[in-house]
This record gives C-alpha cells, sequence and structure tokens, in this order.
C-alpha cells in the first residue's frame, strides 16, 4: 500500500526531529500504523539553512499556503509556532478536509474552541499530544487511560525551560540569563523565550490539561500566571538551607464552584518526588477518584522526544483513517458541544 503522505509546517526543533523519528524507526511505525507515514513536502522560512535532518526526496516551499494545499499531502503537521499564521492555516487545512496534527500548544488554548469546532463540521481529526509535557503521552493518558475517573486535581512541571533553568542555577550556580541562553541551544525554549519565563506556556498546557480533565473549555484568560522571570540564585539557596525547592508549578484542582487554575514558582520539600524532577525534566500528577494519585514524568521538550509525541498522533491518525469515520472525531479531538460550562 501507498505510504501517507505528510506535509510539514516547520522544520525546526521539532520538525527536523520528526523527519528523523519517522526515517530512523519507519519499519516499526508502518506496521504500527498499518501503512508507511512520509514527508512529501516542508514550508520553512529559509530553504537554505543546514537541517539537523535528511531533506532529500521532501519537497521545500517557503510559501507555507503551498503545503496546506498541496493535493498529495493527506496530514498537515504544523511545527512552525506562533499563532496568527498558524490558526489560518490549521483551518485551511481543515477546510481542505485534511487532518492536523500540531505540537502549539499556543494555538490550542487560544484558538482550539474555533478549531476543534471547524475539524468536527469538516470531519477531520486534530491531534496535539505533543503540545503538553514534551514526550510524555499526558493526552493519551488523561482521555484514554483515566477515562473511568472522576479527575481531582493534576499539578506538575510543564515547562521544560524553567526547570532546566532552576536547575542549572541550583546545581551549577549559572545565573539566569546564562542559563535560558543555554535552554535555548538546546531548543527547548519558545521562540519568544520570554513565554517560558513568564509562565505563559505553562498556562497554555494547564488550559489544555484542565479542558481534558474537567471537560471545561479552553479559557486560557482565566489561569493566575506568575513565572520564574524573578528569581535570583539568592532565592534558590535560602529555599535549600530551608529544606525546599523552588519548582515552577501548573495546578488545577476542583474548588467550591468552579475550577482552580494556575501556573508560579512553588516550595516544595525536598523529599517530595516532583521536587527532584530535575533539568529539562517534566512531571504530572493526576489525581483519580478511582485510581488514586498517578505520576507521569518524562523530558518535557526537545526535539526527538517531542517528536515521539508528534509521531505518536501520526500513527493514531493513520490508524484511524482505515476505520470507521463515525468514530474518527471523537477520539482525537474535543467535542467542544458536549463540554460542561463550569465556572473557574
Ligand atoms: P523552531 O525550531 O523555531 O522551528 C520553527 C520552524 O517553522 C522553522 O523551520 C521555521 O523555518 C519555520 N517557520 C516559521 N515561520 C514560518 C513561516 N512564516 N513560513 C515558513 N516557515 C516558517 O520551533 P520549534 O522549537 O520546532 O517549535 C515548533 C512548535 O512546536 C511551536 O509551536 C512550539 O511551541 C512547539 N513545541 C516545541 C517544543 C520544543 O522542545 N522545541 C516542544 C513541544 C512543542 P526556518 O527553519 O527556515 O527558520
Ligand atoms: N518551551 C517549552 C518548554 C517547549 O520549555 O517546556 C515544550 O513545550
Amino acid at each position: 500500500m501507498e505510504p501517507v503522505k505528510v506535509g510539514l509546517l516547520g522544520l525546526g526543533t521539532v520538525g527536523g526531529g520528526t523527519v528523523n523519528v519517522l526515517s530512523r524507526n519507519a519499519e516499526e511505525i508502518t506496521r504500527r500504523a498499518g501503512r508507511g507515514i512520509q514527508v512529501c513536502c516542508a514550508a520553512t522560512r529559509d530553504p537554505h539553512k543546514v537541517r539537523s535532518c535528511n531533506t532529500e526526496g521532501i519537497w521545500l516551499t517557503t510559501n507555507p499556503h503551498e503545503v496546506v494545499t498541496d493535493p498529495q499531502a493527506e496530514i498537515i503537521v504544523e511545527l512552525m509556532g506562533g499563532t496568527d499564521l498558524a490558526r489560518t492555516l490549521v483551518l485551511k487545512a481543515i477546510a481542505e478536509g485534511k487532518h492536523v496534527v500540531t505540537a502549539n500548544k499556543a494555538l490550542i488554548a487560544l484558538y482550539g474552541n474555533e478549531i476543534f469546532t471547524a475539524a468536527q463540521k469538516a470531519g477531520v481529526m486534530v491531534a496535539f499530544e505533543a503540545a503538553v509535557g514534551g514526550g510524555i503521552p499526558i493526552i493519551k493518558a488523561l482521555r484514554e487511560g483515566l477515562a473511568g475517573n472522576h479527575i481531582e486535581w493534576l499539578a506538575g512541571i510543564i515547562n521544560g525551560t524553567s526547570n532546566f533553568i532552576l536547575t542549572e542555577m541550583r546545581d551549577k550556580g549559572c545565573d539566569f540569563a546564562e542559563a535560558l541562553l543555554d535552554a535555548q541551544h538546546r531548543g527547548y525554549a519558545e521562540a519568544n523565550p520570554t513565554f517560558d519565563v513568564e509562565g505563559i506556556d505553562a498556562a497554555h498546557k494547564l488550559t489544555i490539561l484542565a479542558s481534558i480533565a474537567f471537560g471545561i473549555p479552553l479559557q486560557f484568560e482565566q489561569v493566575y500566571t506568575e513565572g520564574i522571570g524573578g528569581m535570583t540564585r539568592e532565592d534558590i539557596d535560602y529555599a535549600g538551607q530551608l529544606g525546599y525547592r523552588i519548582k515552577h508549578l501548573g495546578i488545577a484542582r476542583r474548588v467550591v464552584g468552579g475550577i482552580e487554575l494556575r501556573v508560579h514558582p512553588t516550595l516544595i520539600p525536598y523529599r517530595r518526588l516532583i521536587a527532584n524532577v530535575d533539568g529539562v525534566m517534566n512531571a504530572i500528577l493526576v489525581k483519580g477518584d478511582a485510581v488514586g494519585p498517578t505520576l507521569y514524568y518524562g523530558p518535557g521538550a526537545g526535539s526527538d522526544p517531542t517528536a515521539s509525541a508528534v509521531v505518536a498522533d501520526l500513527v493514531d491518525v493513520v490508524r484511524a483513517l482505515t476505520s470507521d469515520p463515525e468514530n474518527r472525531v471523537p477520539h482525537l479531538a474535543f467535542q467542544p458541544h458536549a463540554l460542561a460550562e463550569i465556572p473557574i
């Protein structure tokens, strides 16, 4: 059978990783998906840039609209970042009847309600596992593994860059700017790193997690947001002397009359598991009424780990393409009309 053709919007840290993982593990991926998956075209700003992946056989263009409308591409993978152009392109792909995979948490947190409504009308799938927790399959865990639970709360380290900076400042005595630069060089940070250090990226992710966990619409503006921007080495040292570690957490929990959503630096006793999650690693605790507390841990950013989640979504979409179309959308996208309006 012919491989399913995929159009990539972006060939940077995550896009390059996606091409690499698809090529490196092609045999296993084909077996699991039931068909091969082949990148046929990709949009970049600079087609002459040296890439971390082999672009042989991939048609490169600087016009992302050409990727969306390429008749060969059945699935569009949005890995460009930003929200304005990304929203236009994703809605265009949906209107073209194409399935979409994205790692863009800002896009989903801000425009997810509109995107999922459009996808549902068009009968296409929108998958976004890589948008939260990098390589950790947290979306799948919440949606599938914990489907029988009433979720009471979730809390975790959901920004790899912030955790990396705090760890470097504590363990190596780096200053804030130096640690941030290192995170940027490693491909962990957002194109605009203030999203990481001011807590905005974590707030985007918490918006998505809460929507799935509690069945509420995406409401980014309801998240109390504070980042690690003001943190100094002295803060970290004093916390250590008192037996604490400073971690940037996202927390969503049921309170009387609604759901509380907040992201901020938190003092955690050093013996707690989550206090020992260091570097770029993320960890998310989820408490369900049936299962009790569960913990999901893994690399929260970076090329291959994030590509792992993107490719998992691609495998899901390709598998679903061969299944009953009636069952596709609920499996991978939200059903906005079915969401309860729980006040936050
Ligand atoms: P990146 O390294 O900056 O890559 C962005 C890619 O998009 C580049 O290839 C760039 O082209 C291309 N691009 C941007 N604007 C374009 C335009 N107008 N036309 C054509 N191409 C354009 O970013 P990234 O780190 O891979 O992140 C991509 C997305 O994944 C973001 O939404 C981010 O939040 C999300 N994400 C990232 C990570 C991570 O660890 N980095 C993890 C999870 C999710 P050039 O290469 O030519 O500049
Ligand atoms: N900038 C993000 C982070 C990338 O550091 O967590 C992964 O979403």
